[in-house]
């Protein structure tokens, strides 16, 4: 091979895994100026990209792991992105027999944090380096500008950087929504926290969608225009915009396509981890759960269907607020007006909660697993490129780099909660009238609005000085004498009672999960 050859053969990145989000990755590298070196376990899927999607890119074709490592430049940069779980592993086990030293494992799948930490372990206990990597934005976000979110081996992190924030989405001009999480876990970690949010976002706007479509009586193109609305002020986001466009959709009959699909949603497993995460380390997750258990609700949809006949409840419609009702007066078309308006605010006001919520898990997280996230940092990641980007993220942001929320006097703070950031208590404040009458009318008028409700419970329960757990205390330590401290004395001084006259002394052991 000539020298020239051989120079035009040094690609600087491998890239495993031909699915849809593989192939707009290796095009949106390749539109970057980077030279990717692409292989597929079913190499007929090499050949017919390199033939169609690649025609005429710099893009080139392995067929095997081992062709594959011989064309990238040193240290090699190899990312896999197959199914999260075993695959994984095969993949890595398959790939590591071909590699030096210091060459770096990527995986930009949605892995496990957990599985991730383990493999950052095992790769570097060989002598590689290991990163796993959040990559948002579905197919579109990988062509054209994802959120990327890494962490694993620190030392990885300078030779895959420019490649990385080279092609992730940018936001306020030019900066990337990339940056360096943490180590081991941390970057498939907030992957997944941003998963449990987007979980929980789409619940919300599900709710809303719910209370106007069998409260009001709106139909499709009504709703369409209340979503087009409220992207134009603070709950601009993509997900409400793909909301409005959705209900704009019209099947071939010309009726909205929404009206026509099953009610029954899917999960592939990150709400899940997500809920299960918060189990683990004690943080109040509430929304995130609701919406996971709301998936879990709709997919009983016989058993459902069934209960229809029998479980009776209050009829959904809200009197005086519906075009059935004979109500189009200008006093009622104004009070309709107004309750859209508060169902904008209950979402508003839930979607403040979900995200402190989804910070007090990561911050507990940092803690449990000693990494030293950026939580501004975070959320701007979170501003463009992902399927949570919105306006509301750039609010987060100055709240915790402080810019706005903090006297000067305090500035040096780190914000312990978002919901006692001045802006965001403000934006609750302003929205609580409207969230508690949705909230309530919802109640009487039969209409689910877990996520709207759990959220509500968790802003009363989290500004309660005092909530009625002294009376569980007192339970626990009636049946079983899991002893109590007392107000009157020193936190950490135990105590029990005998409750009947003829229980023990003998306390249980004071431990806490
Ligand atoms: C993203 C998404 C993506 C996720 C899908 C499907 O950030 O691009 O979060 O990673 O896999 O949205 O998730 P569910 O099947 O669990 O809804």
């Amino acid at each position: 091979m000539t020298q020239q050859a051989e120079t035009k053969s040094q690609a600087d990145i491998a890239l495993i895994g031909l699915a849809v989000m593989g192939q707009n990755l290796i095009l949106n590298m390749n539109d970057h100026g980077y030279t990717v070196v692409v292989f597929n376990r079913t190499t007929s899927k090499v050949d017919d990209f390199i033939a169609n999607e690649a025609k005429g890119t710099n893009i080139i074709g392995a067929h095997s792991i081992e062709e594959m490592v011989a064309k990238l430049k040193r240290p090699r940069k190899i990312m896999m992105l197959v199914k999260a779980g075993a695959p994984v592993d095969e993949l890595i086990d398959q790939i590591i027999p071909h590699l030096e030293k210091g060459d770096i494992i990527i995986d930009g799948g949605n892995s496990f944090f957990e599985d991730t930490a383990r493999r950052v372990k095992y790769c570097e206990s060989k002598g590689f380096l290991y990163v796993g990597t959040g990559v948002s934005g579905g197919e579109e976000g990988a062509r054209h500008g994802p959120s990327i979110m890494p962490g694993g081996s620190p030392t990885a992190w300078p030779f895959v950087k420019d490649i990385f924030q080279a092609i992730s989405a940018k936001v306020d001009g030019d900066t990337p929504c990339c940056e360096w999480v943490g180590e081991n876990g941390a970057g498939h970690y907030v992957k997944m926290i941003h998963n449990g949010i987007e979980y929980g976002d789409m619940q919300l706007i599900c709710e809303a969608y719910n209370i106007m479509k069998n409260g009001l009586e709106m139909d499709a193109d009504e709703m369409h225009q209340v979503f087009a609305e409220w992207n134009k002020g603070e709950l601009d986001s993509y997900l409400i915009e793909i909301t409005r466009d959705i209900l704009a959709k019209k099947d071939d009959d010309g009726l909205p396509l929404v009206d026509k699909i099953l009610d029954t949603a899917g999960q592939k497993g990150t709400g899940k981890w997500t809920v299960l995460s918060s189990q683990e380390l004690g943080i109040p997750i509430t929304l995130i759960a609701e919406a996971v258990y709301s998936r879990c609700v709709s997919a009983l949809k016989d058993e459902r269907m069934k209960a229809s006949k029998k479980l009776k409840g209050p009829r959904a419609l809200i009197a005086g607020l519906t075009g059935k009702s004979g109500v189009n007066s200008q006093k009622n078309l104004e009070k309709k007006k107004k309750f859209v308006q508060d169902i904008h605010d209950a979402l508003y006001a839930s979607k403040i909660i979900s995200y402190a919520q989804g910070y007090m898990l990561m911050r507990a997280a940092a803690k449990e697993y000693d990494w030293k996230l950026n939580y501004g940092g975070i959320a701007l990641m979170w501003r463009g490129g992902c399927i949570i980007r919105s306006r509301f993220l750039g609010k987060i942001k100055e709240a915790f780099d402080g810019s706005k929320s903090f006297s000067k006097k305090s500035a040096k703070h780190e914000l312990d909660n978002l919901l006692l950031d001045d802006y965001f208590h403000g934006e609750i404040k302003r929205c609580q009238k409207g969230w508690r009458n949705i909230v309530a009318t919802a109640a009487k008028k039969g209409i689910p609005v877990p996520a709207f409700s759990t959220a509500l419970a968790f802003y009363d329960q989290y500004r309660s000085a005092v909530l009625p757990a002294n009376l569980l205390q007192a339970q626990r330590d009636y049946f079983g004498a899991h002893t109590y401290e007392r107000i009157d004395k020193p936190r950490g001084e135990f105590f029990h009672t005998d409750w009947t006259g003829h229980g023990g002394d003998t306390s249980s052991s004071t431990y806490n999960a």
